[in-house]
């Protein structure tokens, strides 16, 4: 078992806490603080307790110098003073003398946020590429890492793999809550146990289907990803989307899975994705040449919402069709519906379907929304998360 934040004496001790405040920001706001209020419970833990609290996070991808202006964390550090209602006092630097004087001055309670860590993606991508001199300095500032960052405990970076490599390190409260909940989907699910899947790209998802497809009851498909799933079992898909290259893993899980693999039986088709767009119900034996499938159609969701109406357990990842726009969302909106009002365990991955599931006012209904939708299908995949391996485990 790894050690978690309340297995350390934090008093006095500079505690680094590598965060996840990836958020979404448009005309210089933040338009989604949910990762920013979701690490505060780690944070005040931290504070409470004496530490010194040093705050890492990145935030966007840095490829040109002009990214450092859009992705500083300076607006990260405004709103969580006001969350925590105490002050952050935010080093617009992520090294050198003035992260170092300030780390030295620090009283126990304070809390410091760094500059984006992939600013040094700058110098040789050194924080994505986990340089290992990156690590080592960042571990030096510190006397404890915790890693709290579960949306990016699928990657190797300095700030999360390289810290833990040089200091005695655990586990914030976030990660803990979020690996706890995937290991129930992945070890001990009640059954009924339903997938739902969605989104564009089928390639995304087809490591998760072959890793749970034998302990889920029924893995229910819709979003884009369906079309090269209907192709596969020989429909017409019209101009939709399509992954020719993955037709045959498709096929070949179709082939073997027929009863557990459920696919749309009739879609919303329009031939533009607009607000305007004129919309035809379409049998999946009726779609013409010209037409996209960008929504599941009535009959589609009254088959969905039996199989998920007696279900216990229900894992969703992906919308069921272009939701943002109007003639477009009642899969996806009928699906969060139906999904809320079961009475089974409901856990919803991926930034897209937890914006559908808000959108549509159906989030506290479900019992928990994963801030890491790249890191939990990692996990589900059955794959190795570096920064969650590298973490010391209780003695
Ligand atoms: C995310 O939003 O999925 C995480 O913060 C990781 O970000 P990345 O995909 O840019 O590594």
């Amino acid at each position: 078992m790894k050690k978690q934040i309340k297995d350390f004496d934090l008093k006095g001790k500079k505690v680094i806490i590598r965060c996840d405040f990836n958020v979404p920001m448009e005309d210089g706001k933040i338009t989604d603080n949910t990762r920013i209020k979701s690490s505060l419970k780690t944070i005040r833990y931290a504070v409470n307790h004496g530490g010194k609290v040093i705050l890492l996070s990145h935030l966007g991808r840095i490829k040109e110098d002009k990214d450092k202006e859009k992705y500083s964390l300076k607006l990260v550090s405004d709103e969580l003073s006001k969350l925590l209602k105490k002050k952050v006092k935010f080093i617009n630097k992520t090294k050198g003398k003035e992260v170092e004087n300030a780390v030295k001055q620090m009283k126990e309670k304070e809390i410091i946020l760094l500059e984006n860590t992939r600013f040094e993606d700058l110098d040789g991508k050194k924080e994505s590429k986990n340089d290992k001199e990156l690590g080592k300095y960042w571990a030096n500032l510190g006397d404890i890492f915790i890693n709290d960052a579960f949306g990016t405990i699928h990657r190797n970076h300095a700030s999360n793999v390289g810290i833990a490599s040089n200091l005695p390190s655990g586990l914030g409260m976030l990660v803990n809550k979020e690996i706890k909940v995937l290991n129930k989907l992945l070890k001990n699910p009640k059954k009924p146990y339903v997938i739902v899947l969605g989104g564009a790209k089928v390639s995304d998802k087809l490591d998760l289907i072959k890793n749970l497809v034998k302990k889920a009851d029924y893995i229910l498909i819709g979003g884009g990803m369906a079309f090269t799933f209907l192709k596969a079992a020989g429909f017409s898909i019209g101009s939709s989307l399509l992954e020719k290259d993955k037709l045959s893993e498709c096929q070949k899980l179709l082939d073997e899975y027929p009863e557990k693999i459920i696919l749309p039986i009739d879609i919303i088709t329009s031939d533009k994705i607009s607000n305007d767009a004129k919309t035809h119900l379409r049998f999946i034996n009726e779609i013409e040449e010209d037409e996209m499938g960008l929504d599941i159609g009535v009959g589609t969701i009254k088959v969905f919402k039996q199989y998920l109406e007696d279900s216990k357990t229900i894992f969703w990842n992906g919308p069921m069709g272009c939701f943002e726009y109007k003639p477009f969302e009642e899969g996806t909106k009928s699906l969060c519906e139906i999904i809320a009002n079961t009475d089974a365990y409901k856990v919803i991955g991926g930034g897209d379907t937890i914006s559908a599931v808000t959108k549509f006012g159906f989030e506290d209904k479900m019992d928990h929304l994963s801030t890491g939708g790249g890191a939990s299908l990692t996990y589900l995949e059955g794959k190795k998360l570096e920064a969650l391996d590298i973490i010391d485990e209780k003695e």
